[in-house]
C-alpha cells in the first residue's frame, strides 16, 4: 500500500462509503480536461465529470485565472451588512438567464443548501402571510440531498432509514410514465384542492439518483400549471440537470410553466469550488419584507457569497456564454444517440436513455449468478481496468462527461459499456 493510502486508511472517513469493506481508494494526484491522473500513473477518463460537476472539464485556465484575480482583490467577507462586486454580478448575470419570473438569488453552499434554503423559504413563505399550508409534494424516486430537509422531500429507503423518524411528513406521486399521466395528475389535484400543499418540489426531467429516470416536460408542465392553479408553490431543483446536462442551459428551458424557486449548484461554478444558489421570484421575496425582524428568512453560513466561489461562477458563465460549450454539448448528445443506436437492441439492456448529454444504460440483473449479484461494484472496476472513471447507479451505467470530452475518448466508453455487456449477456 502507498503511503498516501496508508494515511488515508488511517484519518480519512469517505462520504457514501463502507469504510470495513471497500476496495483502496483511487489515488488521483493531478486532472487536466477530461484525464485524471493517478499516483501510479496510470490515467482515467472522468465519465461522471466527478459527481456532475467539473461541466468544462479539470484546469480550465479561464476559471483558475478569475479566481487568482478575485484572490488577489479580496478573499472572503461576511456576507450579511456586507457585499460585494462579484456577488452582485452573478446575481445580475444569473437573473438574466432565469425565466423572468425568478428575481431573487440567495447564496449558500452546495445542492443540498440550496434545496434546504428552498423549503425554508417555502414554508415561511405561508408563516409570514398567517396562512396554514404545511405539505410538501414531491415524487418518488426523488433524491434532493443528505441534510434533513432534503432527505424529508426524498426516497426513503436504506440510505437514509435510521433518520426517517425525524423527516417531516411528504406526499409521494409515482414517478410519471406516459401510462399514468392522468391518473397522477387527477391525484395532484385532489392533494392540491385541499389547500394544504405549501410546495411541489421536483428534479425537472431527469431523476438521478433514481438511475436517470427521464419523464417529459409535458408532464412537468401539466403538474406545474395544475400546482400553480391551487396556490402550491413549485421548486425546480436543478443541481443536477443545471448547466447543459439535459440539452438546454436548464431543463426549465424546455418547460412552458415556470418554476416560482430554482436550485443551482454542481456545475455552477465549473465544478471547481462549491456553491449553492437558491434563486427565488418576486412573489416569495416580498412576503418576507416586513417592521418586524423575525419575517425575513434568518438563515446563512459563513462562507455564503464567498467571493472566490462567486469569480469561479462568473468564469463559468462567460464560457457558456460562448458557442463552444453549446457545439461540444450537441457533439456529444449525437455521439450519445449514435451508441445508442448501434446497441440496441441488446439482450443484456432493460432499456437505453438519452437526455442531452447524459446517456444510461440499464443493465439486466442476473442476480441468478452470484459473481454478478452486485453489478455496480463489478462494473466500476471493469471500467478502471480499461481507464474510465464511471460509478454506475445500481445497475444503471451512465455517462455524463464534461464538455471537452473529445470523440476518441467517448468511442473509449462506449466499447468498454459494450464489453461490459457481453460479460454480463444471459444466453436467451
Ligand atoms: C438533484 C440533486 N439535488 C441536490 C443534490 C445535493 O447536492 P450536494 O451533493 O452538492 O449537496 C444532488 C446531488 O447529487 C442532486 O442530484
Amino acid at each position: 500500500m502507498s503511503d498516501l493510502l496508508q494515511r488515508d486508511s488511517q484519518f480519512v472517513w469517505h462520504p457514501f462509503t463502507q469504510m470495513q469493506t471497500a476496495p483502496e481508494p483511487l489515488p488521483i494526484v493531478r486532472a487536466k480536461d477530461a484525464v485524471l491522473y493517478a499516483a501510479d500513473g496510470r490515467e482515467y477518463i472522468d465519465c461522471n465529470s466527478s459527481w456532475w460537476v467539473n461541466v468544462h472539464g479539470h484546469g480550465n485556465e479561464h476559471i483558475a485565472k478569475a479566481i487568482t484575480q478575485q484572490l488577489e482583490t479580496l478573499d472572503h467577507i461576511i456576507f450579511a451588512g456586507v457585499t460585494h462586486p462579484a456577488a452582485v454580478e452573478l446575481s445580475e448575470r444569473i437573473v438574466d438567464i432565469l425565466p423572468a419570473n425568478l428575481t431573487r438569488v440567495f447564496f449558500s453552499d452546495d445542492g443540498s443548501t440550496a434545496v434546504e434554503v428552498a423549503l425554508k423559504m417555502v414554508f415561511q413563505y405561508w408563516f409570514n402571510q398567517d396562512i396554514s399550508r404545511h405539505r410538501m409534494l414531491a415524487l418518488d424516486g426523488a433524491y434532493h440531498g443528505d441534510t434533513f430537509g432534503a432527505m424529508s422531500v426524498g426516497q426513503r429507503d436504506y440510505f437514509n432509514a435510521p433518520f426517517e423518524k425525524f423527516f417531516f411528513d411528504v406526499d409521494f406521486l409515482d414517478f410519471p410514465v406516459e401510462s399514468n399521466h392522468t391518473h397522477l395528475l387527477s391525484q395532484a389535484e385532489v392533494l392540491f384542492s385541499t389547500n394544504e400543499f405549501a410546495a411541489l418540489i421536483v428534479e425537472p426531467l431527469v431523476q438521478g439518483s433514481a438511475g436517470m429516470r427521464m419523464y417529459s416536460p409535458t408532464f412537468l408542465d401539466a403538474l406545474t400549471t395544475l400546482a400553480h392553479k391551487h396556490g402550491v408553490l413549485v421548486i425546480f431543483d436543478e443541481v443536477m440537470t443545471g448547466w447543459g446536462r439535459t440539452g438546454t442551459l436548464f431543463a426549465l428551458d424546455q418547460c412552458v410553466e415556470k418554476p416560482d424557486i430554482v436550485c443551482l449548484s454542481k456545475g455552477l461554478t465549473g465544478g471547481v469550488l462549491p456553491l449553492g444558489l437558491t434563486v427565488a421570484s418576486d412573489e416569495i421575496y416580498t412576503a418576507f419584507l416586513s417592521e418586524e425582524k423575525v419575517k425575513a428568512l434568518l438563515h446563512g453560513h459563513s462562507f455564503t457569497g464567498n467571493p472566490l466561489c462567486c469569480a469561479a461562477a462568473l468564469a463559468n458563465l462567460d464560457l457558456f456564454a460562448h458557442p463552444m460549450t453549446f457545439e461540444n454539448m450537441a457533439r456529444i448528445a449525437h455521439q450519445h444517440a449514435l451508441f445508442i443506436g448501434e446497441l440496441m437492441p441488446h439482450s443484456g439492456v432493460v432499456e437505453a436513455r438519452q437526455l442531452g448529454t447524459i446517456l444510461a444504460i440499464e443493465l439486466k440483473d442476473p442476480t441468478d449468478r452470484a459473481y454478478f449479484s452486485n453489478i455496480r461494484d463489478v462494473a466500476y472496476a471493469f471500467f478502471l481496468e480499461r481507464g474510465l472513471l464511471i460509478r454506475p447507479c445500481g445497475n444503471v451505467v451512465f455517462l455524463n462527461p464534461p464538455y471537452c470530452t473529445s470523440n476518441a475518448q467517448l468511442d473509449q466508453a462506449y466499447q468498454a459499456i459494450h464489453d461490459f455487456i457481453e460479460t454480463l449477456s444471459i444466453p436467451d
